[in-house]
């Protein structure tokens, strides 16, 4: 198994990223390393974020260790591709995702969105990382619409607002392993999983 070193302290994202690649990974996170300094995410984009996650997991961590950093976001079509890139601090609040989620249907409400309007899609970009270096980077996304109000518990963020595409449930509805099968983290890591052994220095 090789270690990875997950770059985030979230740890719904770490429990995903270990579901999604099973046994060839023993994952870690950044709840292992309680002082390291949270880099700003100053970047414009997903990829911008991603990559700075990475490098200064990856600069902590020592040049032996894979690193790899999920950036990831909901966008809405009708504001945008809003909240995207601010999707952590929407509401104004770092964290925050019961303020997110009111937040997010109250503009919807304002702008009267309905049926198609509510059409929006989660992205989430990988980057890749070792000593201090962006070795390859992948990306997911997953289809769907903003639900008329909160449905379900389970997940993180914005799960219980999120109807995938084909699905009549939310994803804070769905099991934990349907939405790994559809998600967007599942999607970049599938490219990630193809990716690894046929590229990688060393690789098993
Ligand atoms: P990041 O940690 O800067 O990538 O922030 C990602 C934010 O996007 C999270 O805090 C959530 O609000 C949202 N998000 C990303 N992925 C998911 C997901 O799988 N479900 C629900 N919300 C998500």
């Amino acid at each position: 198994m090789t270690p990875l070193l997950l770059a985030t302290h979230n740890t719904h994202k770490t429990a995903e990223v270990r579901a999604i690649l099973g046994t060839a990974f023993t994952v870690s996170d950044l709840t292992s390393w309680p002082d390291a300094p949270e880099p700003e995410e100053t970047g414009a984009t997903f990829s911008e974020n991603a990559a700075i996650k990475a490098l200064a997991a990856s600069i902590l961590a020592g040049p032996d260790t894979w690193v790899l950093a999920d950036d990831s976001g909901l966008e809405v079509d009708i504001l945008g591709g809003a909240p995207g890139v601010y999707s952590a601090r929407y509401s104004g609040r770092h964290g925050d995702n019961a303020g997110h989620r009111t937040k997010l249907l109250a503009e919807l409400a304002l702008l009267n969105a309905r049926g198609h309007d509510r059409r929006a899609r989660f992205r989430c970009v990988l980057a890749l990382a070792k000593a201090g270096n962006i070795v390859a980077e992948f990306e997911g996304s997953v289809e769907g619409h903003i639900a008329p109000m909160e449905r379900g518990t389970g997940g993180f963020g914005y799960d219980p607002l999120f109807i995938p595409d084909g699905a009549c449930a939310s994803f804070g509805e769905l099991p934990e392993t349907t939405k790994n099968e559809l998600s967007h983290r599942a999607r970049a890591l599938a490219a990630f999983s193809a990716w690894w052994p046929a590229s990688s220095p060393g690789c098993p």
